[in-house]
């Protein structure tokens, strides 16, 4: 007697546990609880061997067991058949919940126009690596140990090697292209650069430049003014007006910035142009036979142009993004933005 209670105890917890998700598990249930040669009948049938005095007792237990047995039933066909319902209701043709998806990052969205305006010119694309030599980044490029105009690029050193250095400028791009190519070269270098500044709105400790190199027989001043200019007006459209102003950089000789007119205050005076109604944009000059000659270049029959462009520049005057840490922040609400461009 103590026994069947025990077990009828278990089948409880077994019954509990049962779950059935179709229709056909629903019925193996019921045949194998309810069925004619199910576990009910099967105890029922143990009533004869129970002892007359505890006959009402035991009555009552195996009752409450059957009742049990199916109201867990009713339970399992009605969780089945609500789900049934629910398939049928389901209406197929409403229109699918939208996966959210990326958008290219205006960095990204900026300098691929950049770069599709020079590849309309020639120009192929080459890169180079960030983590650079002493050599390519400063020597190569006419900067000289303690040169001064190393004190313009603060630079970030690598510990396990100090001849190791991140990339102050694309320009060491430069050096790995005439150390594998001869004349004719006309390359456009993308890539990321790093400068030991203080975190601030005008200023981070890396940034995205585009150096351009054009070296073959007979180029001039003039090829670099006008390829500049074709870029200007096809990036910013043909009302924006450039001018150059003479400058230094080691690695060519002359050197000029190029300014163009403010966009964003179409040249009335603000604050990204300083009140001046220009904004400088890049760096350039004729290839420094010196650079040449560091590559067995022969500088008396080649010669080039080249320059430099942060891209930040370019993205905020497109785009008037007044502070360079909103590119590195991850803020989608900024990000998603720039949706729709390519
Ligand atoms: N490398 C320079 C910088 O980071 C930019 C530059 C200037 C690049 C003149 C050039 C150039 O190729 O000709 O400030």
């Amino acid at each position: 007697m103590e026994a069947l209670l025990q077990q009828i105890e278990k089948y409880k917890q077994e019954i509990t546990d049962v779950k059935a998700t179709t229709a056909e598990a629903v019925e193996a249930f019921r045949i194998q609880w309810l069925g004619t040669k199910g576990l009910l009948k099967n105890i029922m049938g143990e009533m004869k061997n129970v002892p007359n005095e505890h006959k009402r007792a035991f009555g009552q237990v195996l009752n409450d067991f059957k009742l049990f047995v199916e109201a867990k039933f009713e339970e399992l066909q009605q969780s089945n058949s609500t789900e049934k319902s629910e398939e049928k209701a389901f209406d197929w043709s409403l229109p699918g919940s939208s996966v959210p998806v990326g958008t290219r990052h205006p960095l990204t969205i900026v300098r691929n126009q950049i770069v599709s305006i020079f590849k309309t010119l020639g120009f192929a694309i080459a890169e180079g690596p960030e983590i650079e030599d002493d050599w390519h980044n400063f020597g190569a490029m006419n900067l000289p140990e303690d040169h001064p105009a190393r004190d313009m690029q603060d630079t970030f050193y690598i510990n396990q090697n100090p001849a190791w250095l991140l990339r102050t400028h694309t320009s060491s791009v430069q050096a790995r292209v005439l150390e594998t190519q001869k004349p004719p070269i006309r390359v456009i270098c993308p890539g990321r650069v790093y400068r030991n500044e203080t975190i601030s709105a005008r200023a981070h400790c890396f940034f995205h430049q585009i150096e351009g190199l054009y070296i073959d027989e007979n180029v001039s001043f003039a090829d670099l003014k006008q390829t500049l200019y074709f870029f200007v007006q096809e990036m910013f459209g043909k009302g924006v007006q450039v001018r150059f102003r003479p400058s230094y950089f080691p690695f060519t000789e002359p050197s000029a910035e190029m300014d163009i007119s403010c966009l964003i205050c179409d040249s009335k005076g603000c604050n990204v142009c300083k009140h001046t109604g220009w904004v400088e944009i890049l760096g350039s000059g004729m290839v420094h036979p010196k650079v040449l000659e560091n590559f067995g270049i022969d500088s008396t029959k080649y010669t080039g142009f080249a320059f430099g462009m942060g891209v930040e520049r370019i993205c905020q005057l497109k785009y008037q993004v007044n502070d360079l840490r909103l590119y590195s922040q991850n803020d989608v609400r900024f990000l998603k933005q720039f949706t729709g461009a390519v």
